[in-house]
C-alpha cells in the first residue's frame, strides 16, 4: 500500500456540489498510513458542517475498500460565519435573494467580470448558495468566463431558469442573444432589463447575488440600487491614476445611493512571474489604499496580473476553481471571506435599505433616472418630483 494508491482512492471523493474530486482541487494536504489506519489531512474551503462530515464519511468509505480497518481524517475549514439574513429594508423585487453585491468600475478593461466570477465562485466554494448576474448589456462576458458560452437558458412560460457552473447559478443577455449581436438600447429599456434579470429570471433562495455592472455611473447602477437593497458595494480599479480617478466616481455614487461600501478590488496589482513566481510591479501597487480610506473603506483584495487569470477567462476555467493552490486564487478566497464577513456586519446593524433612492415622481408622471435620487436626497423644500430636466 503506497500513498499514491491511498491518493488514487480519495480521487474518487467528489467534494460536495462540484463534479470535481479533493485531490485534484489539491484540497489533500497529507496521508499518513500507521499498520490497517490511514490519517489523511484534508484542507477545505467551506465552513459549512455538512460539507465537512461528508467529505469525512466519503474518504472513510473509500478507504475502508481498499481494507483499511481505521480511518482518521483531520479537516481543516475556516470559521463558518454567522447565518446571513436577509435584506428586509426597502423595495426588493427579488425576495428570494439575500443579499446583493454590485460590482462596479469607473472603467472597462480593469477586470469587473473576473472578478465577479471568481468571487462569486470562492463564496460558494466557501458553501453558500450564490447566483452571479451580467448586468453589463453592452459586454455581456460572463457566459464565456464561465464555460457557459452558447449555453442556452430554459424558459418556463414568460421566466427564464439561470444557467448553472462551479456551484453557482448564472444569467446574462449574453446567454438570451446570438454571439456577437450587439445592443443599441435607451436608458428606459436598460432599465427595464435590470427589472426583468430580476424579476423574470427564477432565482433560487440565494445568499449572495454577484452584480457584474456595466462600466460606469448611470442608468443600470440607479435602477439596480432602486429595485433590490443592495448589501455591498465594490469597487474594481487598476492601480493606475486614470483608473483611480474614475473609480473615485463608483465609490461617490455608492455614497449617494445609500450602498455600504465592502472595498476596493485592486487588480492588476504586479506580475507574478509564471516561471519564477517572483512578484514585479507594474502598473503600481497598493496605489488604491488611499482612495478605499478616503472613503472609509478598505483594499479587499490586491490581486496581481497573472496569464492564468487571462487564460482561466478565455476558455471558462475560473482560476479559483481550477486552480486553487495558485497565490491569486487565495487572494480571492480571502477577499471572499473578507465580503461574507462585511456582509454579515451590514446585516447585523439592520441590513441594507435603499428606501432613501425611491423615485418620488407619482406614478404615471415620467422619472428621468437622475431625478429619483436628486429628488429624494435633495432638502425637503425642493423635492417636486421634477428636477431632472427631462419633463
Ligand atoms: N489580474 C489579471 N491578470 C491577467 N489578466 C487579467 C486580470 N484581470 C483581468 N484580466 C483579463 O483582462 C481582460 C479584461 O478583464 P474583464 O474582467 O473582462 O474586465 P471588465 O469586466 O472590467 O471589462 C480579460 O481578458 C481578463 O481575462
Ligand atoms: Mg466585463
Amino acid at each position: 500500500m503506497t500513498n499514491e494508491t491511498i491518493l488514487d482512492a480519495l480521487k474518487n471523493v467528489t467534494y460536495p456540489g462540484f463534479t470535481k474530486d479533493i485531490v485534484t482541487f489539491g484540497f489533500v494536504k497529507d496521508v499518513q498510513i500507521q499498520g490497517d489506519k490511514a490519517i489523511i489531512s484534508v484542507d477545505i474551503t467551506s465552513s459549512a458542517p455538512e460539507v465537512k462530515a461528508q467529505i469525512t464519511d466519503d474518504i472513510s468509505v473509500e478507504l475502508k475498500k481498499l481494507g483499511f480497518l481505521a480511518v482518521d481524517v483531520h479537516i481543516t475549514a475556516p470559521q463558518a460565519p454567522k447565518q446571513l439574513s436577509n435584506s428586509v429594508s426597502g423595495k426588493n423585487i427579488a425576495p428570494q435573494v439575500k443579499n446583493f453585491v454590485m460590482v462596479s468600475s469607473g472603467k472597462g478593461g480593469v477586470g469587473k467580470s473576473t472578478t465577479s466570477v471568481n468571487l462569486a465562485i470562492a463564496m460558494a466554494m466557501q458553501g453558500k448558495r450564490v447566483g452571479i448576474l451580467d448586468a453589463d448589456i453592452y459586454g455581456p462576458n460572463i457566459p464565456r468566463m464561465m464555460g457557459l458560452n452558447g449555453v442556452k437558458p430554459e424558459i418556463q412560460g414568460n421566466k427564464v431558469q439561470p444557467l448553472k457552473a462551479y456551484g453557482v447559478e448564472m444569467m446574462s443577455m449574453g446567454s438570451l442573444m446570438e454571439d456577437g449581436q450587439s445592443l443599441i438600447w435607451r436608458g428606459s429599456m436598460i432599465m427595464k432589463a435590470i427589472e426583468q434579470f430580476l424579476r423574470d429570471i427564477l432565482w433560487s433562495e440565494l445568499d449572495v447575488l454577484v452584480i457584474d455592472m456595466p462600466p460606469g455611473t448611470g442608468d443600470a447602477q440607479l435602477t439596480l440600487a432602486q429595485s433590490v437593497p443592495v448589501t455591498a458595494g465594490i469597487v474594481v480599479t487598476t492601480p493606475q491614476q486614470v483608473s483611480l480617478d474614475d473609480s473615485k466616481r463608483s465609490l461617490d455614487m455608492f455614497e449617494k445611493l445609500h450602498i455600504p461600501i465592502a472595498g476596493v478590488v485592486e487588480n492588476m496589482s504586479g506580475f507574478i512571474c509564471p516561471s519564477c513566481d517572483t512578484e514585479s510591479d507594474i502598473f503600481g501597487m497598493g496605489t488604491s489604499k488611499e482612495v478605499a480610506s478616503s472613503y472609509n473603506t478598505e483594499l479587499l483584495a490586491q490581486i496581481p496580473i497573472e496569464p492564468a487569470i487571462r487564460v482561466g477567462g478565455d476558455t471558462g476555467q475560473p482560476i479559483t476553481f481550477h486552480n486553487p493552490d495558485s497565490e491569486t486564487a487565495k487572494r480571492y478566497q480571502a477577499s471572499a471571506s473578507n465580503l461574507l464577513a462585511f456582509i454579515d456586519k451590514v446585516n447585523t446593524e439592520g441590513g441594507a435599505d435603499n428606501s432613501a433612492v425611491q423615485p418620488t415622481t407619482p406614478p404615471g408622471v415620467s422619472a428621468c433616472s437622475t431625478g429619483g435620487v436628486a429628488a429624494s436626497t435633495a432638502p425637503a423644500h425642493t423635492k417636486s418630483g421634477g428636477g431632472c430636466g427631462c419633463n
